[in-house]
């Protein structure tokens, strides 16, 4: 696992956006897990720059998402479906057929998540999965103590996530309380792993996910046994990840 922490939000974007665009690079047809929230946000600012600046191609790039609220549909402007359109898709060269996100408002939720599954793996896999982490620890929608071996599934949303992520509604009542995440075992799936963190409010999560034992109660956690994590946070973020690096 190699920890990185960049000089500030804007560092650890550009840092961010660095590792993506190298995947790219190396494999243009690479296929990306990508992930939603307020971290990410420079990353694809980064990314789209770099794309209209210096021609990074996502010509042949494949993507999936982590989750997606159930419930609403994608002309929602907080469904995530409406999210990565906005923040990145509309502004680079992805073909529409290439991007996944699971379904908002699925006839069949079973059917939904093992077709989603199926599709990644007919992709051949992600190579490049990049996470943020929850205040409760969570990875996509995988709350505290779910099962490590879940693959796509619907998940019940924590009070903790909720009330986190009443920021971006009018009220609590319309944050949705049920989700698609992908699960832990299809993330664990992944052949890179990229977690990011921003601000103080994560500091003692990305501590104990990363130096505390592997437990379904801190799901990030399970990152300790992946083969090749990237963490890359904030000085904010990662005020005692630095004690860890001093001591
Ligand atoms: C959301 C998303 C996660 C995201 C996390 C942190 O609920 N489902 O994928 O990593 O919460 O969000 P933020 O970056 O806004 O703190």
């Amino acid at each position: 696992m190699r920890i990185l922490i960049a000089k500030s939000y804007e560092d650890m974007s550009a840092k961010a956006a660095r590792i993506v665009a190298g995947q790219l690079y190396l494999k243009p047809d690479s296929v990306l897990g990508l992930a939603t929230g307020s971290t990410p946000l420079g990353m694809y600012h980064e990314l789209i720059r770099v794309h209209k600046e210096v021609g990074l191609d996502f010509a042949e790039a494949i993507t999936f998402n982590l989750d997606e609220y159930l419930g609403l549909p994608p002309s929602n402007s907080q469904s995530y479906h409406y999210y990565m359109n906005h923040n990145f898709f509309k502004h680079i060269n992805i073909r529409p057929g290439n991007i996944f996100i699971p379904a908002g408002m699925p006839g069949d939720v079973e059917a939904e998540c093992c077709f989603y599954d199926r599709q990644i793996k007919e992709k051949g896999g992600i190579n490049l999965q990049v996470l943020g982490i929850g205040v409760n620890g969570h990875i996509g929608f995988n709350e505290p103590d779910i099962k490590f071996e879940a693959t796509t599934h619907k998940v019940k949303l924590d009070d903790e996530t909720i009330n986190a992520n009443a920021r971006f509604f009018k009220t609590i009542e319309e944050v949705p309380r049920f989700a698609i995440s992908m699960g832990i075992k299809t993330i664990m799936h992944a052949k890179r792993v990229l977690l990011l963190a921003s601000g103080e409010s994560k500091g003692v999560v990305i501590y104990k996910a990363l130096y505390e034992g592997i437990t379904p109660t801190i799901p990030a956690s399970i990152l300790q046994l992946h083969q090749d994590v990237t963490v890359l946070v904030d000085e904010a973020a990662g005020s005692l990840l630095r004690r860890m690096q001093d001591e």
